[in-house]
Formats: structure tokens, sequence, C-alpha cells
């Protein structure tokens, strides 16, 4: 579900004519609905309201400092993997006590940042992090919350580059080595036990994965609580798919039921760590056509987005719709690979792609582009990062101007 639709043959976003965004801002520009964020915010949250819980966001997935600001309005909390992103929270004016930090390489100077910072808890990805957290809780004299991330071993069905819950991954540790960990905390007093976590994958469309992995996890837990380990938390991480063409994944709601009712009895508090299914609807990218070309057989529509801007399509062969923004209903069809100016061939938005027949300066809304979008994009090929705009009803704001030539050399000129 998500507010951009046409009116009279116009693409808008709410009330604004991406059109208009176009002309004033430039292109390309990532647009993101305020309202389509706070309505996935709210469905995620009623989804939970039978148990007590907490939504944590995924930073991750779009860290504009202007939508963590709304998300803080909202009452979310986060969930960080970096010291970066616990700083853009805290500037956001999140509170850390909402704060959950996860990831397998949390550096000392990260991890001291945010025992300062008080955040609720760190998950746990090893036993050596485990050691490192206590040793810098006890040095600075204070008590550090955990959780340990513990790998059910369920295959979630999803892209190899973003399956992280199998025995093979990086990621957190097996349900054996965390029940020997959560033992080893006993003799660890600058620790303290809270919760369990877990995340299977993320662009997740199929409630399986998730059933299972709630299986083992109740399993889990009461074998936990026959050790006298006494928890407070079950997060249960993320995932949770959105559509990008034709899948069609639980809702939040569905999804939210059948972890109410798998958890109710056991007293815990859910936490939840969504990222795309509340951001991934919520944004497109707006680029414009700058030519056409033909190569023999094959005919190329460039635009003026390139993989530095959505890197989606070329790391995972993801699909986005292509919406034109002035509507070409009745208009010939043609085949063509969408490509950007990149100098790489896997510089493409979308490959052997029915499309309506653009013109030269016409303008392609690229879908479903809110989550890791921005947030994956890079300077390559010294490209300036694009603008962001935030439509709210019939307004909208700048929150990311574009950059400029000066800004790709500023950090290194002043190295001299
Ligand atoms: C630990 C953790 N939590 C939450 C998320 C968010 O996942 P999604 O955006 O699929 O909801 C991720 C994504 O990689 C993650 O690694």
């Amino acid at each position: 579900m998500h507010y951009f639709q046409y009116q009279a043959g116009e693409l808008y976003c709410e009330e604004v004519p991406l059109a208009r965004i176009a002309q004033e801002v430039g292109t390309p520009v990532y647009v993101y609905s305020e309202r389509t964020l706070e309505r996935h915010v709210r469905v995620f949250d009623e989804a939970l309201q039978s148990v007590p819980h907490l939504i944590c966001y995924a930073v991750k997935a779009n860290s504009n400092i202007n939508i963590l600001r709304r998300f803080v309005a909202w009452g979310t909390g986060f969930d960080i993997v970096s010291g970066g992103e616990l700083f853009r929270v805290l500037r956001a004016g999140g509170s850390a006590e909402k704060v959950i930090f996860a990831g397998v390489g949390k550096t000392s100077d990260e991890i001291r940042y945010a025992l300062d910072t008080n955040i609720l808890f760190f998950n746990v990805e090893s036993s050596a992090e485990l050691e490192l957290i206590h040793s810098i809780a006890r040095d600075g004299g204070k008590k550090a919350r955990i959780s340990i991330r513990a790998n059910p071993d369920v295959d979630p069905r999803t892209h190899p580059y973003i399956s992280t819950g199998m025995q093979k991954h990086k990621f957190g540790v097996s349900l054996p080595e965390a029940r020997a960990l959560y033992r080893n905390t006993r003799g660890l007093s600058n620790v303290e036990v809270v919760g369990v976590q877990c995340h299977l994958g993320s662009q997740i469309t199929e409630m399986g994965p998730f059933e299972e992995a709630l299986a083992s996890l109740r399993q889990f837990i009461l074998e936990l609580k026959s050790d006298d380990v006494a928890l407070k938390y079950l997060d249960f991480g993320g995932g949770l798919g959105i559509s990008y063409s034709t899948e069609e994944p639980p809702s939040p709601a569905v999804y939210g039921e059948t972890v109410a009712r798998a958890t109710k009895d056991l007293g815990l508090t859910i936490v939840l760590e969504p990222g795309r299914v509340i951001a991934g609807n919520a944004g497109i990218l707006l680029a414009r056509v700058l030519l056409k070309k033909n190569q023999g057989t094959k005919k190329f529509l460039i635009v003026d987005s390139g993989m530095n801007d959505l890197i989606r399509p070329a790391l995972y062969g993801s699909h986005h719709q292509l919406w034109p923004v002035r509507e070409q209903a009745g208009k010939q069809l043609e085949t063509v690979d969408v490509v950007g100016p990149v100098c790489e061939s896997a510089d493409f938005i979308a490959k052997d792609r029915e499309v309506a027949l653009l013109e030269p300066g016409e303008l392609l809304a690229i879908m479903s582009a809110g989550a890791y979008g921005f947030s994956l994009s890079s300077n390559y090929n010294s490209r300036p990062r694009v603008a962001e705009v935030l439509v709210t009803g019939k307004t909208y704001q700048v929150i990311r101007r574009r950059e400029t030539y000066e800004d790709l050399v500023r950090l290194e000129e002043s190295q001299n």
C-alpha cells in the first residue's frame, strides 16, 4: 500500500505531481511519501497490539535524519548496526533507551559509545564479542544489557545475499552455542542478559520460515528457562518482504498475529526490526530519459540515474516496476534495457523490460526504491549523490540537497 497514484494522467506522490518535483529539484531524485511511512509504522504497531512490543525500525533501510525524526515522533525505537547509525538516531532526537545494536564487527569505540549513551541492549553475535563487550563495560564501570543472536538454521528462501540465519552465514551463533553463551554470562558481572534475538534475512515473502523459526525459538526459550536464564525480550528481527513485482508477501497483520500467537504465553516483550516493509514502497527514484540507443537487435533507454544511485538491480538482480510519470495509456510498448550512465555493464535498472515508448526528456518513476536505495548509494564515477524529497500531503521538503562537485572533493582537499 502506498500513496503514489495517477491523477488525470499524471503521477503524483500524495497530492504533489512528480513532474513539479523534477522541475524544481531536478533529477534523479528520491521521493518519499510521509503518509505511506506513517501508515506502515501504524499497521505494524497495530499488528502486535495483543502483546507487549517495541518496533525498532532498521535504520539501514533508509537513514535520512529527517525520516528518523518522523519515526521518533511516531514512537518507534531503532535497530542500528554502527556508531554512525546511533549518531543519526540521537541527532534525530531518538532516545537511546529504545535502541538495539546488531552487527558482527562492532568496534571498541562503537561499543563504548553505545554504553555511554545507555542503549536498550546489544545483540551479541559471537563469544569473542561477548567478552569484548564485558571487558569494555567493566573498564567503564557499566553494565551492558545483551541479548544473543541465535540462528535457528532456517532457510528464509530469499536472495542468498540477504539470507542471514543459517549455519553458513557470518551472523549470530547456533542454538547450542547460544545456550552455552548464556551459561557463560553467569561469570560476567558487567553483563546483564535481557533477551534473545533472531533475524533470518530480508525480503522474506512466505510465513513458513518465520513459523519454523518461531517454533525453534520457543523451544529454545523454554530450555533457557530450565537453565534459569530469565529473559525480558524476544527480538524476532526484521525481514518481512514487500511486493516489488508479483510477490504476495504476508501482510503485517498476518505476520504480527503469527508472532503474537506463537509467543504470547512466554511473557516476553516482542521486539521487531522491520526496515524494508516500512520504507520500501514509501519511496521512488525519479529519473529522466536522456537518450535512446539501438545496438543490433538490442534497444536501450538511457536514463540519468545509475547503479551508484540505486544498486539493487546490479547487486541482487532485483526487479523495480517502472511507471512513466505521464501516463502512457494505449501507447505502443517496446522491450528495452533501461540503463544508466555509469561505466559498468552491471549499470541497469531493468533488462528486457516491456515499457511504453518514452522519449528523451520524459520522466520515469522507479518504484519501491524507499528502502536500501539511497542508503546503499555511492559517488562511483564521481557522480554527486542525488537529492531526497519528503512529500507530506500537498507540500514537499528537500530533506537532503543534491551534492555538488565541491562536495565530491571537500574531504580530500581538507586533508592538506
Ligand atoms: C539485524 C537486522 N535487523 C533488521 C534488518 C531489517 O531487515 P528488513 O529490511 O528486511 O526488514 C536487517 C537487514 O538486513 C538486519 O540485518
